[in-house]
């Protein structure tokens, strides 16, 4: 898709409009307003502590537990608000994945680690089980090298493939969208470069949020790009956001200028 398509063309998939955040008086996001576009990479660059992972966390309300958060403002997903009242959020996590820094693989086999969200919503028979993890495994490139292991425990498995095992497990649920906050930022460079030959795949079906520190990743994986910094009080804002192209080639904002040259963060 060229840039053109990208910024006129698709559909938003999710959108947020006006949004605070607090915890207790603490205002971690301040007025972020942003239309995340369906079936491509969204990346979300910024200062430690600019509110990244806050972000994110919101698409799937996963900042709920916390005690003391208070979210102001639209977040949408398919046009429906996704902190209404009537919003079931079990179904909310299956629509939207997530992927964390750490692999955060399950302490049991690989194949347990496949299933598991596929019997947590309610399919038994072990057949399907085995399509699935198959299926799943492939999309992710792990099954020529994990087809005669699917009884090790996971814990057995390089980092790279545990991270690229926690993606299967994400995607074996059918998820529309899938958030990954730092996802490459433990692995090496060899397992980064597979991890984001699999986002550029996975991005022809399902809406990619992620978040990094490497401006080399931004640049080379998303189509989109936003540039988040704190103001004086804390509160994180949304600076720029573009197509990954402009935001690197021609940055409209002095700011995002000197982060992305190096100058500070
Ligand atoms: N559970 C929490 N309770 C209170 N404050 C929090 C909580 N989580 C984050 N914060 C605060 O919110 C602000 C934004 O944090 P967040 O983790 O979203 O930033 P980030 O951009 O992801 O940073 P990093 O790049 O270091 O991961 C920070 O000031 C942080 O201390
Ligand atoms: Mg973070």
């Amino acid at each position: 898709m060229n840039d053109q398509e990208l910024k006129l063309g698709q559909r938003a998939k999710i959108k947020t409009e006006a949004v605070n955040l607090f915890y207790g008086n603490f205002q971690a996001l301040r007025n972020v307003t942003m239309s995340i576009k369906e079936c491509s990479i969204t990346a979300i660059i910024g200062p430690s502590g600019c509110g990244k992972s806050s972000l994110l966390r919101l698409f799937n309300r996963m900042n709920d537990p916390i005690p003391g958060v208070r979210v102001e403002g639209k977040i949408l997903l398919d046009d429906v608000s996704i902190y209404n009242k009537n919003m079931d959020v079990v179904n909310l996590k299956k629509r939207v994945g997530m992927v964390f820094q750490k692999p955060n693989i399950f302490p049991m086999s690989v194949y347990d680690n496949l299933v598991f969200g596929p019997k947590h919503h309610g399919i038994k028979q072990k057949a399907q089980l085995d399509e699935i993890v198959e299926r799943y495994l492939k999309q992710v490139s792990l099954w020529d090298e994990l087809k005669d292991k699917l009884k090790v425990s996971a814990f057995d498995l390089a980092p790279g493939e545990q991270q690229r095992l926690c993606i299967a497990r994400a995607l074996a649920v059918e998820p529309e969208v899938i958030l990954m906050d730092e996802s490459c930022s433990a692995l090496d460079p060899e397992s980064t470069m597979k991890v984001e030959e699999l986002m550029e795949n996975l991005a022809k079906k399902y809406t990619i949020i992620i978040v990094t520190h490497s401006m080399e990743q931004a640049a080379r994986v998303s189509d989109m790009t936003a540039f988040m910094m704190m103001e004086p009080d804390g509160a994180g804002t949304l600076v720029e956001y573009d197509l990954t192209t402009e935001v690197f080639a021609n940055p409209k904002d002095k700011r995002t200028e000197d982060y992305i040259t190096g100058r500070f963060g």
